[in-house]
């Protein structure tokens, strides 16, 4: 931890993102460096650069996000380039990788998948009971807390404590709760993996992800990675997120406030079961969230009687709009019953709340819950 970011609160961190030393008379803001070619020192003093090795805008944004994960961050130009860098970088053929079935973000489990076909022994574990038995030999065990869609979590100390007895490293995927909601290097996660085009990014309008670890062998492996696969995102999109990342706290703690009121209302309601936010104290796995995270966040999931009637409710909402993706400033709802993957049942929903007003999320969520059950006795499609 550098002395910056010593003794800041995450909300604070995220604010100095943008220009943690302002200069006597200077902006208060960065501004991106569009650069692909550097001035090449003569002298051989200064490093020679190129724009796919490195530049100073993803090193702009590596140092707030490091500050936030408690770290040092790697980014990437996607989710999933950050996850695959991991899982390709550091378990070679003959190792073993575990994975959980239900804390596994699908196209995550994909390239398991295909790394099981370059000789990876992969193991999927359907719960905790199985880990001591799994990680026995393994290099990396992957793991997502709260998972999407399905918003399930696990022990991420627990995960940690008995990888760690057996020898691995644990990787913790926390594009759901954002480092607002959790911290995963504190919860002793070797690093934290993100889709940072969800709550980080925060407006429906980047892509990105990055890696954090305290540990500096991983981080050199990780960078080397992207150096030579040229996974580096634009100085554009780097910027766009440091801007973004401003407003993190504002935005997550409305989203969490939304969610908090419409688990009042849906709670209330006799045509939703299987509610499910981690914030909630009657959600199920409750007593997880609260050892080990800050906020239940912006996400949250229930299902209505079938698949029909849950694309009445979609249909008449007026402020959520259905879209796949989520964390963004508009409030959303995916139809996870159109997941291929997944054997869910066919009216469950997973909504994002966004920025909007609490009041008029659940005003909205409320007419069109109502609207949904009216044409359901109207006999309407
Ligand atoms: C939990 C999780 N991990 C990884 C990803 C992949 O990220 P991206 O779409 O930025 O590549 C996503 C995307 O939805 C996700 O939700």
């Amino acid at each position: 931890m550098d002395s910056l970011g010593r003794g800041l609160r995450v909300g604070s961190l995220a604010v100095q993102g943008l220009a943690p030393e302002v200069e006597p008379a200077g902006p208060l803001t960065v501004s991106p460096e569009f650069a692909t070619a550097y001035d090449q020192d003569l002298d051989d003093i200064a490093p020679v650069r190129y724009g796919r090795w490195g530049h100073r805008s993803a090193e702009q944004l590596e140092e707030c996000l490091g500050r936030l994960d408690r770290g040092s961050s790697v980014v990437f130009n996607s989710g999933m380039a950050a996850v695959s860098s991991v899982l390709l970088a550091l378990v070679r053929p003959g190792e073993r990788l575990v994975l959980f079935e239900g804390g596994t973000y699908y196209e995550t489990r994909q390239i398991a998948e295909q790394l099981a076909g370059r000789g990876v022994a992969v193991r999927v574990i359907a719960s905790m009971a199985e880990l001591p038995e799994a990680v026995v030999g393994a290099r990396l065990v992957v793991v997502e807390s709260p998972s999407n869609p399905l918003l399930d979590l696990y022990d991420l100390r627990a995960v940690a404590r008995i990888a760690h007895d057996a020898g691995a490293i644990v990787a913790v995927d926390n594009s759901v709760a954002s480092p607002l909601g959790q911290c995963p290097l504190e919860l002793d996660a070797d690093l934290v993996m993100s889709s940072d085009a969800k709550v980080i990014g925060g407006h429906n309008d980047l892509v990105l992800g990055h890696v954090s670890t305290r540990d500096d062998q991983l981080l050199k492996t990780l960078q080397d990675w992207r150096y030579l696969h040229g996974s580096i995102p634009s100085a554009f999109t780097c910027w766009l997120a440091l801007r973004s990342i401003g407003t993190l706290e504002l935005r997550v703690e409305r989203q969490n406030a939304s969610a908090a009121a419409l688990v009042k209302l849906l709670a209330s309601r006799p045509e939703v079961t299987g509610l499910r936010w981690p914030g909630a104290p009657a959600d199920p796995q409750h007593p997880i969230a609260a050892a080990q995270m800050r906020l239940g966040g912006g996400l949250l999931t229930f299902c209505l009687p079938d698949r029909a009637y849950l694309h009445r409710f979609l249909r008449s909402c007026r402020l959520i709009v259905p879209a796949t993706s989520y964390g963004g400033l508009q409030s959303t709802a995916n139809d996870i019953g159109a997941w291929p993957h997944l054997n869910v049942p066919g009216g469950l929903v997973r909504i994002s709340c966004g920025c909007e007003d609490t009041t008029d999320l659940v005003d909205d969520v409320r007419q069109a819950l109502d609207l949904a059950a009216l044409s359901l006795t109207a006999g309407l499609p």
